[in-house]
């Protein structure tokens, strides 16, 4: 089954879920990326019973006020009932790899903020250990440097992603070769890297649910 096909299958399941179980005027969590944009594309079949989202960047707050779901700053609005996001990697453990299109910090802060965190992914993310995808680190500008030779004595292959600029007007620094046989203390020694905003390790704060595309169905796990 192509691709596209199991995302927009996850991505309709995925919405299933967030129709049955959300209250009535309430704001969501939407991430970014291709799943995700399959899943903006069905939420705007309840624009009118929902009382707006919080988007993870830019890009999905356009297309989010473009079907008429109006946007929120996070500040303006209390616990995000639902956050409905992407992956570039999961364990079975729902640890994460994200950021590979580069909107990791505000996804972060959107999965924090939220009562429960829905992964959205086709088959291919799933896997036994993390890191095969380089894993992405957004960096204050004038700390990339640095931080790349911090990076390197942990082990790691660090590539500056040429010419990308985040929705918060920083650089990223996508980690190769690093083994993260353990998500969570990795997640916390990268951020403790002086310059470093955050990493796209989501592993303190995983998913709650990932729903999974196969081509034998949607198959849900739980953390
Ligand atoms: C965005 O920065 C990422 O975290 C995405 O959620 C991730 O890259 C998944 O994207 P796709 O759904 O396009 O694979």
């Amino acid at each position: 089954m192509a691709m596209d096909e199991l995302k927009l299958k996850v991505a309709k399941e995925a919405f299933n879920y967030v129709e049955n179980s959300i209250e009535r005027d309430t704001i969501i969590g939407v991430g970014t990326g291709s799943t995700a944009n399959f899943f903006i594309e069905e939420l705007g079949k309840i624009a009118s019973r929902l009382e707006g989202a919080v988007a993870s960047s830019e890009e999905t707050a356009r297309r989010l006020k473009s079907i008429g779901i109006p946007v929120f700053d996070l500040n303006t609005v209390g616990e995000v009932q639902v956050y409905v996001d992407g992956a570039d990697e999961a364990n079975e453990y729902l640890h994460l790899i994200k950021g590979g299109g580069a909107a990791l910090t505000r996804e972060k802060i959107i999965a924090a903020a939220s009562r429960e965190f829905i992964c959205i992914a086709d088959e291919s993310k799933l896997v036994p250990i993390l890191g095969k995808f380089p894993l992405p680190v957004e960096v204050i500008p004038m700390s990339r440097s640095f931080v790349g030779r911090q990076i390197v004595k942990l082990g790691g292959d660090p590539v500056y992603r040429e010419g990308c600029v985040t929705d918060n007007g920083n650089h990223i620094i996508d980690i190769f070769n690093l083994v993260i046989d353990q998500p969570t203390e990795m997640e916390q020694r990268l951020n403790q890297i002086t310059g470093v905003v955050t990493n796209g390790l989501f592993a303190n704060r995983g998913a709650d649910q990932l729903f999974l595309g196969t081509s034998s169905g949607v198959k849900v796990f739980n953390s």
